[in-house]
Order: structure tokens, then sequence, then C-alpha cells
């Protein structure tokens, strides 16, 4: 029989709830503490997880040898400190993303990674997730040949967090380094992690956040707050690789746009595929092109079975029966580019690598 793993929840805002929920379910795992700045929030996740020990510092949980795994639910400014925390306190790691703010920070986190033989999972949910997993099998077979040219839009009409999302200081950005990494990401990983060789981006702080709409709800940050915004409302990238490939991204936190829009597509010499909205799969046979939809539940990324998915391969890995999806160096690969993008947005300049 394998180890259960006992974890520690840090973070108790919005999306630790998909954290909490999905270790629940899994019987491997044994959600043993819980920790927030705020006591209250902790102590409410921890009754209704039926968790013993609640922390409001995270050092605490550090201290606590009965615990193998964290899981970092934190803002953005303390995902490399408590990672580098973690993995010397001998636990393994999921954190989520962006793994960090800067690049110097995650090279630090993959330095503290190496040394300490424990594993650091990156938060890029889409990876796990049916829709990915499905057409990886189809690129690993060759069905779409060389994946030249990817692109992919995360457009929110309306949408600004708020709170620390919008705080640069606590967030590293806005909607580049919060919703613009997984799709970046998604990409990246169809099309074989190759080396960057350049980036150029714009981003553009034209709308503000738009606290004043109404009649129109949007996700908000645990501790919402409109009074602070200092990060882009829109950002666009063109991404070039050492082997030719290409990555063209945009992404707001706010547009006027007259629909929200996610779309992830991937264009190969033998073949294509979109990811989102609803997985696709673009062939050609007898000089004639068709379209070809899977008969599968989820077509387009199913949040919740996502959670659950990343985290019970998260615990298998704990278990030592597998390696990450998601290593830290692709985390570091990721840091690279969106800190990137932001340094030529600022330059108005290519930034080659
Ligand atoms: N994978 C996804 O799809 C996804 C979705 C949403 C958020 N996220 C990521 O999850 C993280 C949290 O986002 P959220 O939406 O839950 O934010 P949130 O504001 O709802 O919750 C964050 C919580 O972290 C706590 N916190 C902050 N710093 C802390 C520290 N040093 N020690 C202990 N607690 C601390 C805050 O008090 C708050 O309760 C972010 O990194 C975000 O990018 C990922």
């Amino acid at each position: 029989m394998s180890k259960k793993i006992r974890v520690a929840v840090i973070g108790a805002g919005s999306i630790s709830e998909m954290h909490l929920k999905s270790y629940h379910n899994n019987p491997d795992a044994e959600l043993v503490a819980i920790c927030d700045l705020n006591e209250g929030r902790a102590r409410a996740k921890a009754e209704k997880y039926d968790i013993p020990n609640v922390y409001t510092d995270y050092n605490d949980v550090m201290k606590n040898p009965d615990i193998d795994a964290v899981s970092i639910c934190t803002w953005n400014n303390s995902h490399a400190p408590i990672s580098i925390a973690s993995l010397n306190a001998g636990k393994h790691v999921l954190c989520e993303k962006p793994l960090c703010k800067t690049v110097e920070e995650a090279l630090e986190v993959e330095e503290t990674v190496k040394r300490s033989g424990k594993t650091l999972q990156v938060g890029f949910v889409r990876r796990y997730a049916s829709n990915t997993r499905i057409i990886k099998q189809f690129l690993e077979n060759g069905d779409l040949g060389e994946i030249y040219y990817t692109k992919a839009s995360c457009i929110r009409k309306l949408g600004n967090p708020g709170g620390w999302f919008s705080d640069v200081e606590r967030s590293g950005g806005g909607p580049l380094i919060d919703v613009g990494v997984h799709v970046i990401d998604l990409c990246w990983y169809l099309m074989g992690r190759p080396k960057v060789k350049s980036v150029s981006g714009n981003t553009y702080r034209k709308l503000g956040n738009r606290a004043n709409v109404k009649n129109l709800a949007y996700y908000k940050a645990a501790d919402y707050d409109a009074n602070h915004n200092d990060v882009e409302d829109l950002a666009n990238a063109m991404i070039r690789f050492e082997n030719g490939a290409s990555l063209l991204v945009d992404v707001s936190f706010t547009l006027h746009a007259k629909e929200d829009e996610l779309t992830v597509k991937i264009f190969g010499d033998k073949g294509g595929a979109e990811l989102e909205p609803a997985l696709s799969i673009i062939t050609e046979k007898y000089d004639t092109i068709l379209n070809v939809t899977p008969q599968i539940n989820n077509l387009s990324f199913d949040f919740v079975q996502g959670f659950q998915d990343e985290l019970n391969y998260f615990i298998e890995v704990c278990q030592g029966g597998k390696e990450t999806l998601s290593p830290v160096q692709d985390g570091v690969e990721m840091m690279k580019i969106l800190c990137g993008i932001y340094e030529s947005a600022e330059k108005g300049t290519e930034i080659v690598f």
C-alpha cells in the first residue's frame, strides 16, 4: 500500500477551495494543516474540512515534522519564499502559478529544488486536463506533424479582480502574469517546450479597473479592493523560438470587446488543433479537409476535474511513483518569457535571450 501524504495548504482564499476539495477527495492524501494571514479564513476552512492544525505564519508550518507536502495558494509575492522554506524543511511543493514574480527568484527556487532533492510542481493545471492529455497523445504520435505556430487569447471584457491582483508589488503584473501564464504555458508545452529566442510585447493601461461598471459580475480577490490598480489592462506578445516556431498571444483584464474570449490554437505541418473553446482536430484526408470532434465528456477545460487530476498527480509524485508533468525548470522558463514581455513592453524593443 502507498504511503498516505500529509498535506498543508498555505493560503485559504478562493483557489484554496479547489486544492482542499481535491485533497479531501483523494484517499492517499490527508489534510493536516491550513495557514492564512487571516486567521478567521483559515479556521473556517479547518472546520469545513476537519483540519487539525491552523497557522497564521507559514514558518510554523515548516516546523511541523508531520507534514510531507504543501500547496501554496498565496499572493504571487510569497510563492518563492514559501517554496524555498518548504523545500528546505524537506517538504514537496505544489506552487500555484506563476512560480514567482521574477527570473532571479525563479532561479533561486530551482536551485533549492536541486539541493533539497524534493519535487516542486508548478500549478500549470491545464497541462493535467483531459483535453490537453488527449491532444498530447496525437502530438506524440506525430499526427499533427511539427508545430510551428500557436495562438492564444484570454480576453476579459471586464474582470480586474482587484485587491492583491491589481497591486504590482504583490502580483508581479496584471492579466499577462495572471491568466496569460496559463495559455502561454499550454501552447509552449504542446509545442514540445522549444527554447525561447526572443520576445516582443506591448502592455497598455488605458481603461483602469472600471470598478464603476454595474450589472456585470466578475471574479474578485478574497480581499477585494478597487482603490489600488497599477497593473496593465491589456498585454500582447510575439514569442520566437530557436527552432523557428512562433507563439502569438493577447490577454486582458478589461477591453472594449463584445465578448469574453478564450482560445488556444496550435498549427502543425500535418494538422492543427483547437483546445479552447472546444477540442477539435483539423486534418486532411483524400484531398478533403476535415474538422474532427472527439467524443469525450468535456471538450474544454473542466475547472473542477482539472484540479482533481492535477492534485491526484501531485500526490503520486510525492509517493515516488511519477515525475511531475510541470517541473520547476518549466516554471523558470515561463518566468523568463513573462518578464521578457514586460521588459520588452517597457523598453519598446524586442528582447533577445
Ligand atoms: N490555477 C488557477 O487556475 C488559479 C486560479 C486562481 C488563482 N490562482 C493562483 O492562486 C494564488 C491565490 O489566488 P486566489 O485567487 O486564491 O487569491 P485570494 O486573494 O482569494 O487568496 C489568497 C489568500 O492568501 C493569503 N495569503 C497571502 N499571503 C500569505 C502568506 N504569506 N501566508 C499565508 N497566507 C497568505 C491571503 O490572506 C488570502 O486569504 C495566486 O497565486 C493565483 O495566481 C490560480
